[in-house]
């Protein structure tokens, strides 16, 4: 039985991975200062698996700490989710973003170093993207940053691919997620923003929910069929079995092996709304303001790498996202608590 150590693994993402994990029985230990996540998840998590995962709170920045961990465990390999992800406060706070993201990483690769653990899946981002010039992307498609946010992710990959090259006994995959929505089936774990949600799908069942008055569209004049701008939404549970395909293939000794996780299908703000409404029964009232400073225009994945490579392919659709996303909401109006 495998041993992962999960690092981030009561957030959105890591709380569905861990979820996956515990159904394939690999031996789950959870780290996570919970900074921007509740134990609650795990908990619940455990009641619908009916397995247990370890839980420590730990600060990837307290290097003591990891050392304990490390010391006292014998992981096969590490899943590290942890680390900040809203764009516009990487862009008020950068040091926060780089402290956070940057050393804590750095700080898990030493303790990983010391402990000779080497087999790592990282969190990165289509961000790395930047406002891609075509799209669908392809993993070797020029890469950027445009916040702080998102050169903590750019430079994350570079760090990874750089202890490889230092030693290549090293096997690391590099994630890119696009637009990861939706949650758990039976909308008991999903995702919990703070305060008003500044992405679409959280932002449009809290207006479902009664929570905010109206959806604003960021922008109805982009080159794309209907004027709005257009994403790669992936349903959470999808994007959590490409992990668990990428850790069998960490044992095939890839070295550095680097997937777009999406489902290579594009749709605009409208078309999510659309799906909602198909989904729910709801209609969202928007009005179109303003294009959102930063935004791409359109970003969808090229996904046949990973489809080939892992043989994983995404089995649920936007009307799928948008039902467990309303699901998840309604059953928990205010989170976690
Ligand atoms: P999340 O905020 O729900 O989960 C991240 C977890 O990391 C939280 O539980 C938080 O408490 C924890 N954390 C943060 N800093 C920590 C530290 N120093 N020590 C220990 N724990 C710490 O976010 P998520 O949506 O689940 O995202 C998971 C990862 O995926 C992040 O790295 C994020 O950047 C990346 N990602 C997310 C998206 C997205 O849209 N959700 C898209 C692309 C990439
Ligand atoms: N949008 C609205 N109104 C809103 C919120 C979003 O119209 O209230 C629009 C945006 O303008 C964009 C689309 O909905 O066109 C999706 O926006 P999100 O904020 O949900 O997602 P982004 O694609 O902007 O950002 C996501 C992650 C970032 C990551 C980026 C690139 O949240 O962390 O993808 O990978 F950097």
């Amino acid at each position: 039985m495998k041993n992962i150590l999960v690092t981030g693994g009561t957030g959105f993402i890591g709380s569905h991975t861990v979820l996956e994990l515990l159904n394939q029985n690999y031996r789950v230990t959870v780290i996570d200062n919970l900074s921007n996540s509740k134990l609650e998840s795990l908990k619940r998590v455990e009641t619908i698996t009916g397995r247990n995962a370890c839980f420590k709170k730990i600060d990837l920045l307290d290097v003591k700490a990891l050392e304990e961990l490390f010391s006292t465990n014998d992981f096969d390999a590490v899943i590290h989710f942890a680390g900040l992800k809203a764009v516009g406060e990487s862009v008020e706070y950068p040091l926060r973003y780089y402290k956070n993201n940057i050393n804590g990483t750095v700080n898990l690769c030493e303790a990983m170093v010391n402990a000779g653990v080497k087999n790592i899946v990282f969190s990165s981002s289509a961000t790395v993207y930047g406002d891609p010039e075509k799209s669908p992307i392809l993993e070797d498609s020029p890469l950027t940053s445009v916040n702080p946010y998102g050169r903590t992710k750019l430079t994350i990959e570079y760090i990874l691919q750089e202890l490889h090259y230092a030693d290549d006994t090293w096997n690391i995959a590099l994630l890119r997620y696009f637009n990861p929505v939706g949650a758990h089936e039976s909308g008991e774990i999903g995702e919990d923003p703070n305060g008003i949600p500044s992405n679409l799908m959280p932002f449009i069942t809290q207006v479902a929910v009664g929570k905010l008055p109206e959806l604003k569209i960021f922008g109805g004049n982009y080159p794309t069929h209907d004027g709005t701008a257009i994403r790669d939404y992936i349903h959470v549970c999808d994007l959590a079995t490409g992990h668990l395909k990428a850790l069998e293939k960490l044992d095939e000794n890839p070295g550095i092996a680097i997937y777009n996780l999406g489902t290579g299908k594009g749709s605009s703000v409208l078309d999510v709304i659309t799906a909602f409404e198909k989904a729910t029964g709801m209609m969202i009232p928007y009005t179109i303001t303003d294009r959102r400073s930063g935004d791409a225009v359109i970003c969808y994945a090229d996904v046949t790498k990973a489809n080939n490579e892992l043989n994983w392919k995404t089995h649920r659709d936007l009307v799928d996202m948008c039902r467990d996303s309303w699901n998840w909401q309604q059953k928990n109006p205010d989170g976690y608590l």
